[in-house]
């Protein structure tokens, strides 16, 4: 056994550390930061079509539609059922057209089944987990008695990762990776399977707790070939340290209640300190119904963490935006409208976590570990999002929330009204009002809003700045969304500091070579001093006017319009 001793003051850098060793997420496709439906299963096709219409009619923002087992021929991966769907490329083709990705589960077990080709060349070809004596191990799962590919070895991985070929031909975007601990039916895969271990002969023993990392890092590996230059987007079950190179997670078969909902957050904020950026629950719970006061909190809450994806299994009621009603409906377009026009702004988180490590969901052990209040039982489901708001999850019955802010200044996001840290107070938690805070001297740059990644916003980035009593810096970063430009320097970056002493918010020089999709910044001013009518951009006095803003609600506000310039921007109160 090899151990490894981090040693720093701070949190944030033994998580830097620990994914320098284990390596840390690649920047991911933008339309993975989107809202996405997901049931067992959606079909046939013309009722994938009929889905995806609908999110469009009802204005309520949605990137990708999620095929669970049975668009398969009786559960045999790398298959269609050809009934529930005779077209796959041209359903994929008119997803495109509505502005849709799609992606498909595949689970490890390959169907073992005479001139099934997946079976018989993975056979044939040496790729299958074998017992001692060298006979092939099955073991049931969905497509009944199956073989399983041994991912520790480099042969398979590859073999695995050009089965993907068709599926990428015929316009799937992303693979979602199941059942890979791995899971059969009634017994445990025994100890004694062998496995080729990277060169190093293992049992089971020693290959269990990597082989859904080694799963992911195939499929991963695969579609990255396959895609063209395109970024692939792989989400799996099961991992292990590391998994976040290859791969996003959501925490499994979790139950439609609010104990499930904060166990949600509580597990994706450690998959956080654990080096995992991308991580998220099935929002609604999966093995049982919601009540639609459920349902409306967890889509809200879940807004803010980074995989936002609804699943419910089979049998179980309709769970898409609009089968709770339409109360409920309008507070979920809220919230999914609201994701969309942070997309800037998380996309920013992302890429933080690409370059440091730091996740996007955090606990408040990251920045405040000496506090104790935050590891109290009435606190503990508190988290960031990013580094500039803190969401107080809460229970679907509440409709006051038990709040704590730690030390310095925060604003309620819903209505700016302002706090002083190191408090304890009840919150307004009405159905539709999660209650939020924005740390002091905050940047959240956001777009107008868009139903898929695939429309561009206008071009006026809208910057919200939150006055501080002290500096603070934000890293803005905007690239292409996909492709790989951006390892070449094809990347947007700027350094944006509020600097009370000075009273001054400085926009650095931008860093790259890509071209802003926003031409314009409108900036406005939280906390600052409402009777303010003019501030110095660059030196020259430019005035200012209180307008009208639609965050959460109305408010009246001022704004600075910019011009959004490579160099300096320098902005004086
Ligand atoms: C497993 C997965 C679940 C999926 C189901 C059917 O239970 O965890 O998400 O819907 O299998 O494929």
């Amino acid at each position: 056994m090899n151990y490894f001793l981090i040693y720093h003051s701070s949190i944030a850098s033994i998580i830097s550390s620990y994914t320098w060793l284990t390596g840390r997420m690649p920047m991911p496709p933008l339309w993975s930061l989107g809202f996405q439906q997901c049931r067992w299963s959606y079909y046939p096709q013309s009722e994938v079509l009929t889905l995806a219409q609908t999110f469009r009619d009802k204005n309520i923002p949605c990137d990708v539609i999620w095929f669970d087992i049975h668009y398969m021929e009786r559960y045999k991966v790398f298959t269609w059922d050809t009934d529930r769907f005779p077209d796959p490329k041209g359903m994929l083709t008119k997803m495109d057209q509505l502005g849709f990705k799609n992606v498909v589960i595949i689970d490890p077990g390959i169907k073992v089944e005479k001139d099934y080709p997946a079976y018989e060349d993975g056979l044939q070809k040496n790729h299958f987990i074998k017992y001692p004596d060298g006979t092939v191990y099955s073991g049931q799962v969905w497509p009944g008695w199956c073989t399983f590919t041994d991912y520790t070895s480099p042969q398979a991985r590859i073999w695995w990762g050009d089965l993907f070929k068709e599926h990428v031909d015929e316009g799937i975007d992303g693979f979602w990776c199941d059942m890979n601990e791995f899971a059969t039916w009634g017994q445990k895969a025994p100890n004694n399977l062998q496995f080729a271990g990277d060169g190093y002969p293992i049992t089971h023993k020693m290959a269990h707790n990597i082989y859904g990392l080694q799963m992911a890092r195939a499929t991963y590996d695969g579609a990255k070939k396959l895609l063209n230059g395109r970024r692939p987007f792989v989400l799996t079950r099961a991992g292990y340290s590391g998994l976040q190179r290859y791969t996003a997670i959501w925490t499994g078969d979790n139950v439609g209640s609010d104990d499930h909902m904060l166990l949600a957050v509580r597990m994706v904020s450690a998959l956080g300190v654990s080096g995992v950026a991308f991580a998220g629950a099935d929002v609604s719970g999966f093995v049982t119904d919601a009540t639609p006061e459920l349902y409306a909190r967890w889509m809200s809450m879940a807004a803010f963490s980074p995989f936002y994806r609804s699943h419910k299994a089979y049998g179980l009621r309709d769970s898409e935006p609009w089968s709770y009603g339409e109360d409920i409906e309008q507070i979920v377009r809220k919230y999914v409208q609201l994701r969309y026009r942070m997309l800037p702004y998380l996309y920013s988180s992302f890429y933080t976590a690409t370059q440091t490590g730091m996740p996007v969901q955090r606990t408040l052990a990251i920045d405040y570990p000496m506090d104790e209040k935050i590891y109290y039982g009435e606190y503990e489901n508190e988290f960031m999002s990013g580094p500039a708001l803190l969401v107080a999850a809460c229970r679907s019955t509440a409709r006051a929330a038990n709040v704590y802010l730690p030390k310095g200044n925060w604003y309620d996001f819903n209505t700016d009204k302002k706090y002083a840290g190191n408090t304890q107070f009840y919150s307004d938690a009405a159905l539709d009002k999660l209650p939020v805070f924005v740390k002091e001297g905050s940047f959240i740059p956001m777009q107008s809003l868009i139903q898929t990644t695939v429309q561009k916003p206008t071009d006026t980035l809208v910057l919200h700045v939150y006055y501080s009593s002290i500096d603070n810096q934000f890293t803005y970063y905007e690239d292409a969304g996909d492709r790989y430009d951006y390892q070449s320097g094809g990347y947007y970056k700027r350094m944006m500091s509020i600097r009370p002493g000075s009273k001054q918010i400085i926009l650095d020089k931008t860093e790259g070579s890509y071209a802003s999709h926003f031409r314009h910044i409108k900036m406005i001013l939280h906390g600052f001093d409402p009777l303010m009518n003019e501030v110095t951009v660059n030196g020259s006095s430019t005035k200012i006017a209180m307008q009208n803003i639609e965050l959460m609600q109305q408010m009246k506000l001022p704004v600075v319009h910019l011009q959004n310039r490579n160099e300096q921007i320098t902005i004086g109160w």
